[in-house]
């Protein structure tokens, strides 16, 4: 990765190979455009108007600068109407060019400028932007092409405090290297990425940031009456674990986290169809962004405690595995009639909140590619949040907000709570077709007690069919990000 730095230099005189400058919907002169194009000799702005270009969001016009500026060229960016843009504009600007600068070893840009909203969040997204937009899955590949970016500056203005500066650019790159990792343990397919696989990529972590874990083998599982979590593992070669990590820094209740686990997700015996299965080794997006989340937390040291329970299984159709009608016996007690193999995320995660719930937190937050229905009623660009508490609910839509990962509240309707009465056991694991994503949040809020929870339905945020922004085709590292920025919002709450 690039070293990215912070100065408040003058864009016109920074040593620098490539400077990125943006330009505003008209065209309109964005910060550093009038003051480069001065000592070039050059009115950049007829320049862009004479070639079409309108500034718009997306656009990036080269010029060279044949020795006329420090830099070798500059690359003016489209950043759309003047007035809308903020962090998340830049984000994704910043993120849309990443791939196209890795030619230039040493790059500065004054982006971070043109932000209307706070400036410590423009340079955090700017950060972040390159980092994500960098990101490439190489873990069975060459590398794609030359990568020469060793460095990244900056540009601030004189009026910016420098030591704040610093520390947003910090932020961002962590959480967005945070961020990447989620995406390589998605992206990584389930013949490699066991349950076992997690457990040791936690402990690895774990050691590097200076967390505790604690990891719960099959053996251990079955001592600690997890019924959900080896129901769902039984039916693979590859045994099932549960990961908690916890973070000490501060004192009182702890945030806890879950994240669903799945390593590979064939339905079961209520088995998939071949196309449904295609990206189902990223079942496990709620793991991995609870564990990037932590990482990312023992680096920052917000000042709260945070323990996060992982469920991991590999949900196969083997011999042992289990069946339509089955019962389990959740962590605590909880019986669960399992009429579908393939509504298995909820049974493991019934185990990890019943755990957290032991451990008494403030609120217990879990995010979980958990239905398809989801899917249907939010897209692939918002993910779902379902609560019993409308305020924790509210905070996490505004944390995803100023993440640049959006969601949307769906409503944990009592109404249909007894779709998901059993006959034999407490509670059975489907409810109908229709409103799937709350049936499912309904099951889990019966293992929370009364803690405010709230639930993060990740099925169509996790992994993108097509590149984005900041990110190629594959994992997403949502919601790394908004994790993050929830757990440091209520830290300094
Ligand atoms: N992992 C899937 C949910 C999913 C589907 C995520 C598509 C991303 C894309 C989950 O385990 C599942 O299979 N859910 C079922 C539940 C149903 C059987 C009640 C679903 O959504 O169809
Ligand atoms: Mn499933
Ligand atoms: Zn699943």
């Amino acid at each position: 990765m690039p070293r990215i730095d912070y100065a408040a230099a003058a864009p016109a005189k920074h040593d620098a190979d490539l400077l990125v400058l943006p330009v505003f919907e008209g065209p309109e002169a964005g910060p550093g455009v009038r003051e480069a194009g001065r000592t070039m000799g050059e009115d950049l702005v007829a320049l862009l108007r004479r070639n079409a270009v309108k500034g718009k969001r997306g656009d990036a016009f080269a010029v060279p600068t044949f020795g006329r500026l420090p830099a070798e060229t500059l690359l003016l960016v489209g950043l759309g109407k003047r007035e809308e843009v903020d962090a998340d504009r830049l984000r994704r600007a910043t993120g849309k060019i990443a791939p196209r600068i890795q030619g230039y070893g040493k790059v500065a840009t004054t982006l971070p400028q043109a932000s209307r909203g706070p400036w410590e969040d423009a340079v955090q997204a700017v950060a972040e932007g390159l980092v994500l937009g960098s990101y490439r899955f190489l873990r069975y590949k060459k590398d794609d092409g030359e990568r020469k970016l060793r460095r990244l500056t900056l540009l601030g203005s004189s009026r910016w405090d420098e030591r704040r500066a610093k520390r947003a650019v910090k932020r961002g790159e962590v959480v967005a290297e945070a961020a990447s990792w989620a995406r390589d343990l998605v992206n990584t397919p389930a013949i490699e990425a066991t349950p076992d696989f997690l457990a040791s990529e936690a402990r690895r972590m774990a050691r590097e940031v200076g967390l505790e874990v604690k990891v719960w083998t099959k053996r251990r599982l079955e001592e600690g009456g997890f019924g959900g979590i080896l129901g769902v593992g039984a039916g693979s070669a590859n045994d099932p674990r549960l990961i908690e990590l916890s973070y000490s820094g501060g004192s009182g209740k702890p945030i806890a986290l879950a994240g669903k686990g799945i390593t590979f997700d064939s339905g079961g015996l209520s088995i998939k169809d071949a196309k449904q299965m295609e990206w189902m080794k990223a079942d496990m997006s709620g793991a991995a962004a609870v564990m990037a989340a932590m990482r990312a937390i023992a680096t920052l040291k917000p000042k709260i405690n945070v323990v996060a329970a992982i469920p991991s299984a590999e949900n196969m159709p083997g011999g042992t595995a289990i069946r339509p009608g089955d019962v389990l016996r959740h962590r605590g007690g909880k019986t669960t009639e399992v009429l579908n193999t393939d509504a298995e995320g909820r049974l493991i995660l019934a185990d990890a909140l019943a755990l957290l719930a032991e451990r008494k937190p403030r609120l217990i937050l879990d995010t979980a590619t958990l239905t398809g229905a989801c899917m249907i009623a939010l897209g692939e660009q918002l993910w779902g949040v379902m609560s019993n508490d409308d305020d924790l609910a509210r905070k996490l839509l505004v944390a995803g907000k100023e993440a640049g990962e959006p969601g949307w509240q769906l409503p944990l309707w009592d109404g249909y709570r007894e779709q998901i009465s059993s006959t034999v056991a407490d509670v059975k694991n489907i409810g109908s077709r229709y409103g799937g994503a709350i049936n499912a949040a309904l099951y889990l809020s019966e293992f929370v007690g009364d803690i405010p929870w709230a639930h993060l339905d990740i099925a169509g945020v996790a992994f993108a069919q097509n590149g984005g922004d900041y990110g190629p085709k594959g994992a997403s590292g949502i919601p790394v990000r908004t994790l993050v920025r929830f757990v440091v919002n209520e830290a300094s709450a």
